[in-house]
């Protein structure tokens, strides 16, 4: 089967897509698959052979050229975090073409990659708390001192459409929040203001394979920055990432719970992470996120939690592209 590993994107996640493309090519099965890694930029959708020549893929069939004969793909291993790989656009392409892919769909992938569309809907579903949050648009009038009557402090300042807490604060006084805000409009047009949470940061990897949901062994991540911010989370020992997680079994079972409905609820396909606050001093459960494309890279709490499930990862991503094949 002719596998393309598409990598790289459009954001500021590009070099961690580098990253997690770089694990799954060399974890997928090479005498199953036959993989082609194409990197997608705004410039250039290109392949590069063995030989160090540069091939465009044409984009009208998604095919790719090769000394002469024309190679189509039997299924795409989407790598993007971040636009256009996470947010449906890629999604919505290969829809077109009737090319399978690994990911959720194209209306799953763009509502949960706007966190803000995301926490309403899940809110509605009314499986978890979900914090109190405002959202604004660069092209709409806001007042910083009108948001903080709605919220207490402290916030998180959050791109809407964002990843790896690119262009995230947190913010402790009331003073810190127009900087806070100008700093997340740099990476969106549209920022997410949301309470801050006070509890344990858990996470849970899950995926679907013949209608059967596979939910991992959850991780709980204790950053030593203020906040599981773009160093602690790609810097080995800027924070602790423990799976299993030590927490009481009900916890543990609640998140997975939780994600799975979740998964479910959402129409999820593919690998999703869903990243919950634990609030132990009231028990409650906070949702924080869906990742439809969560990291692979070596510092990734994925592949973690994959091996902490006992699979080897060419296991789980020769689980992944079959489960798109059939
Ligand atoms: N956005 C990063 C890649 C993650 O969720 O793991
Ligand atoms: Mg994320």
């Amino acid at each position: 089967k002719n596998i393309a590993l598409v990598a790289g994107g459009y954001s500021g996640e590009y070099v961690i897509s580098v990253q997690s493309a770089a694990v799954i090519e060399a974890q997928l099965d090479s005498g199953k698959y036959n993989v082609y890694k194409i990197v997608v930029t705004r410039e250039s959708w290109t392949y590069t052979g063995a030989n160090g020549a540069n091939v465009d893929v044409d984009k009208n069939d998604f095919s790719l050229t090769l000394d002469g004969s024309k190679i189509r793909f039997d299924a795409v291993f989407i790598g993007i975090h971040g636009t256009p790989g996470e947010d449906g656009r890629l999604q919505g392409y290969f829809e077109m073409l009737g090319i399978p892919y690994t990911s959720c769909g194209m209306v799953t992938s763009a509502l949960t990659f706007n966190k803000s569309y995301c926490n309403k809907i899940v809110a509605a579903l009314n499986l978890v708390n979900v914090s109190k949050s405002v959202h604004i648009f660069r092209d709409q009038p806001f007042d910083a001192a009108a948001i903080l009557q709605q919220l207490r402090l402290p916030v998180f300042v959050k791109p809407a459409e964002g990843g790896s807490s690119i262009g995230m604060s947190k913010v402790n006084k009331a003073e810190e929040l127009p900087a806070a805000i100008e700093k997340a409009f740099k990476e969106d047009s549209q920022v997410l203001i949301e309470e801050f949470i006070k509890g344990r940061e858990l996470t849970c990897g899950l995926f679907k394979t013949n209608g059967a949901i596979t939910v991992l062994p959850i991780t709980e991540v204790i950053s030593s920055k203020e906040f599981f911010d773009y160093e602690a989370k790609y810097t080995p020992g800027v924070s602790q990432e423990i799976t299993p997680a030590q927490v009481p079994d009900t916890v543990t079972r609640r998140v997975q719970q939780t994600a799975a409905e979740l998964y479910n609820k959402l129409n999820c396909r593919g690998i999703v992470r869903v990243d919950f606050i634990w609030e132990a001093a009231t028990d409650k459960l906070y949702f924080l996120e869906v990742n439809t494309m969560p990291g692979q890279s070596e510092n990734s709490l994925v592949p973690q939690q994959v091996r902490a499930s006992g699979r080897t990862l060419q296991e789980f991503y020769g689980m992944l592209i079959e489960e798109c094949l059939a």
